[in-house]
């Protein structure tokens, strides 16, 4: 009896402190207020602020230093975030952010990650979430049927495009019935601007062993289909197993898009699972143009769309769409003892059935917010004036004394590298890049086409218009101004 009081004393004294976690008292409210305060300055100024912010190495002795037993005040905690962490480096919200594939940082998409968190959901088990899997499946459905998909399509909000395409790879492995002793005569198909992660996610499915068959691309970086073809014939000839092709709906490095159509039927006619990273590109089929250049991704078995790139939602959430969800289901399957009360009947699928994913953050609300609150009008604009904003760019490059561009853009990405009157042109692009970075009103990221180093610029953050176009092209006039003289 005594020892139960001393218990309950205890418990009580750590029940006081435990509840400043919880209590919306003084702290949270000031943590409230400086982070609306934060938001509201960052979205308002970040036009101006540099899209690239050069940083000392150093920094990391700051980060070294180790956790408090107190607590820290809110506005100390707000200076650190805003001077350590948010501006070294790369500023992926800033409409001057033309490298990699840039982001976006929608509002709407902040409040549903904000209500996700608050309230916390259990969003990928519908017996115990119907809201959140009801949303987040009728987004993928929405998806599917903006590529094309019928009755029987499923998918999953993952965390992005590299996981979406290992999952995709998963399935296409199970479909094919592969096990290990096939593996070393099993071949998959892409090009060398596919995507690095379909070459991971074939490691990380254990298929370290599968043969890559890299097709021959065109001149504007699209995989050929007639070598396609020919390839597969010569493997089926050889004794080999071909299972896989990857077919790209906008690639990293040129933006270019594989001619699906052709593609699709050559994967139809050898029985392949043809799967279309549109990672980068998917979402243009909101446009008139990007259905018409993505024509025939409806006859893929898996296509991957990265909301968090051309649906300018920030960084966290890709999706994987399957023609028939079964596969997913049969790559998924599990026993559970933990579970078994939670199994409902299928009004739809859960996404811990059908991902690799149990529990996960409530995704589908940082996505369905932004589409409910502006409307889909306003994001086919959006995605139009990004198409125009590329082209425009290359017609300026183009034009441009001592610029070498690369093929127009299929959708908003095009390359470009400078050809001086004198000097080695690596050196003198690499000095180029140096100087831009360095300076860092706008962001460029750099790959290398046909042996040669090349710019790339990529339209796409929901902070680009036409003002800052035009101070891409300024920077870079200047720069090359300042290298020569
Ligand atoms: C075509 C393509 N596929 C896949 C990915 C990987 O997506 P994530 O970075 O979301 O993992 C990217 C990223 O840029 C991409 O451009």
């Amino acid at each position: 009896m005594k020892e139960d009081k001393t218990i309950r004393k205890k418990i009580a004294e750590l029940e006081r402190e435990s509840r400043k976690l919880c209590d919306f008292s003084a702290q949270q409210n000031l943590l409230n207020k400086s982070a609306t305060e934060y938001a509201e300055l960052f979205y308002h100024s970040n036009h101006q602020s540099k899209a690239f912010q050069p940083f000392d190495d150093t920094m990391y002795q700051i980060f070294d230093k180790p956790l408090s037993e107190e607590g820290t005040d809110s506005e100390e905690i707000f200076s650190f975030i805003e001077k350590y962490i948010i501006s070294p480096g790369l500023n992926s919200a800033s409409g001057r952010n033309f490298g990699y594939i840039p982001g976006s940082n929608l509002f709407a998409s902040a409040i549903g990650d904000y209500m996700a968190a608050v309230t916390n959901r259990y969003a990928s088990v519908y017996s115990l979430s119907p809201g959140p899997a009801l949303l987040e499946d009728r987004l993928i459905k929405w998806m599917a049927e903006l590529v094309g998909y019928h009755t029987g399509a499923g998918g999953y909000l993952s965390s992005g495009g590299s996981i979406a395409n290992m999952t995709a790879v998963v399935a296409a492995r199970d479909h094919a019935g592969l096990t290990g002793k096939d593996y070393p005569r099993a071949v998959a198909y892409l090009t060398k601007h596919s995507h690095h992660c379909i070459d991971r996610a074939l490691n990380l499915a254990g298929l370290r062993e599968c043969i890559r068959r890299y097709i021959p691309m065109d001149d504007a970086f699209r995989m050929n289909p007639r070598e396609l073809n020919n390839q597969i014939i010569d493997d089926v000839n050889k004794g080999f197993i071909p299972w896989l092709l990857v077919a790209t709906a906008g690639t990293t490095n040129s933006g270019a898009v594989d001619p699906l159509d052709e593609i699709g039927s050559i994967a139809r006619l050898h029985r392949l699972w043809f799967h279309v990273d549109a990672a980068y590109g998917g979402f243009f089929l909101l446009t008139g143009h990007g259905r018409r250049k993505l024509a025939g991704i409806e006859l893929s078995d898996s296509v991957v769309l990265d909301p968090h790139k051309s649906l300018f939602l920030p960084y966290g959430t890709g999706a994987l769409l399957v023609k028939d969800v079964n596969h997913l289901v049969k790559s998924h399957d599990y026993q559970a003892n933990y579970l078994k009360h939670v199994e409902s009947e299928n009004v739809i699928y859960s996404s811990a059935d059908i991902s690799p994913e149990l529990t996960k953050h409530f995704r589908a609300l940082r996505m369905w917010l932004p589409l409910k609150l502006h409307g889909l009008k306003v994001f086919k604009e959006a995605l139009e004036e990004k198409l125009l904003l590329a082209n425009y760019l290359w017609n300026e490059f183009s034009n441009m004394k001592d610029i070498e561009t690369g093929p127009p853009p299929e959708l908003s990405i095009f390359m470009f590298r400078w050809v001086p009157k004198a000097g080695d042109p690596e050196e003198m692009n690499r000095k180029l890049r140096e100087a831009l970075l360095q300076d860092g009103r706008i962001f460029l990221s750099t790959t290398e086409a046909d042996g040669k180093f090349c710019f790339r610029v990529a339209v796409l953050s929901v902070n680009t218009h036409l003002k800052e176009a035009d101070i891409l092209v300024d920077v870079v006039k200047e720069k090359i101004g300042e290298i020569n003289n």
